[in-house]
């Protein structure tokens, strides 16, 4: 599966062409990294839990109407994917305040957020993703404001479609990261991943505040217990892909 050409690797993931030009392989990867790659590690099973969340999610957004580069998941660690050309632009949407937002605004964590609020980052290590406006993301040409318009619209469905699945999972979600691409013919398309790595989820059941932790802020924050967080998000997305299997 893997015999295909390198094209590029990631932190978290390495594509390779196929047969087809216009389909990839995604392999995922174990390996973890946390504050522009600073810190390095691994997270056992990941790449597995990662690619089978990650493809089960793009299977209820298709169905709900929301265009995105997956195809198939061959095997549990690697997805064929559509090929885009990824937008550099990480698009943030947050239902309660954490991470980033309370260190730059001072909001307290886990404050339920009047609204959505959604985010736009550089897509750019060197300048270690910075929080873009919509002008300077004009000047930068990284979309155009069709293609921003669009982002906006399809970014609130898809908030609401997997608020509703993670909600049913008995998990909150607190905010996710996405990506964009266009295809061959200009259409926009929900790229990437949407696992623990880029989500941050929080067991409902739990009140604790790092009990409830169940993505990748237990890898940055050193909370312990990293890949049975992973394992328990993996089995309550397949107890929720049987319950509606029909
Ligand atoms: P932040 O609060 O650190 O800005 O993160 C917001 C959301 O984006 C959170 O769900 C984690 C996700 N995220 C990524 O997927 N990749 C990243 O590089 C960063 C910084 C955050
Ligand atoms: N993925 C990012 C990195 O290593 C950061 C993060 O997810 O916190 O660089």
């Amino acid at each position: 599966m893997l015999s295909n050409q390198k094209i590029y690797e990631g932190k978290a993931k390495i594509l390779y062409t196929t047969n087809d030009p216009e389909i990839l392989l995604t392999y995922f990867k174990d390996d973890a990294t946390a504050f522009n790659a600073q810190k390095k590690g691994k997270i056992i099973g990941k790449g597995k839990i990662n690619c089978t969340i990650s493809s089960y999610i793009f299977q209820i957004l298709k169905a709900n109407n929301i265009p995105t580069h997956f195809i198939d998941c061959p095997q549990s660690d690697q997805m064929r994917v559509r090929r885009v050309k990824i937008l550099p632009i990480e698009v943030i949407v947050r239902n309660i305040a954490a991470g980033s937002l309370c260190r730059q605004t001072g909001l307290t964590e886990g404050t339920i957020l009047k609204f959505p609020l959604v985010e736009y980052c550089y897509k750019n290590d060197d300048l270690q993703d910075p929080l873009l406006t919509r002008d300077r993301l004009l000047l930068l040409e990284l979309a155009t404001p069709e293609q921003l318009d669009q982002i906006r619209t399809l970014t609130l469905k898809i908030n609401d479609l997997l608020t509703n699945l993670f909600n049913q999972c008995q998990i909150t979600l607190v905010d996710f990261k996405i990506e964009f691409g266009l295809d061959k013919d200009e259409n926009l398309i929900l790229a990437d991943e949407i696992s623990p790595d880029s989500c941050r989820l929080w067991d409902l059941s739990q009140a604790d505040p790092n009990q409830r932790v169940m993505d990748k802020d237990r890898f940055r924050r050193d909370l312990g217990n990293v890949e049975n967080a992973y394992q328990q998000v993996l089995e309550r997305i397949l107890a929720h892909q049987g319950s509606n299997t029909p």
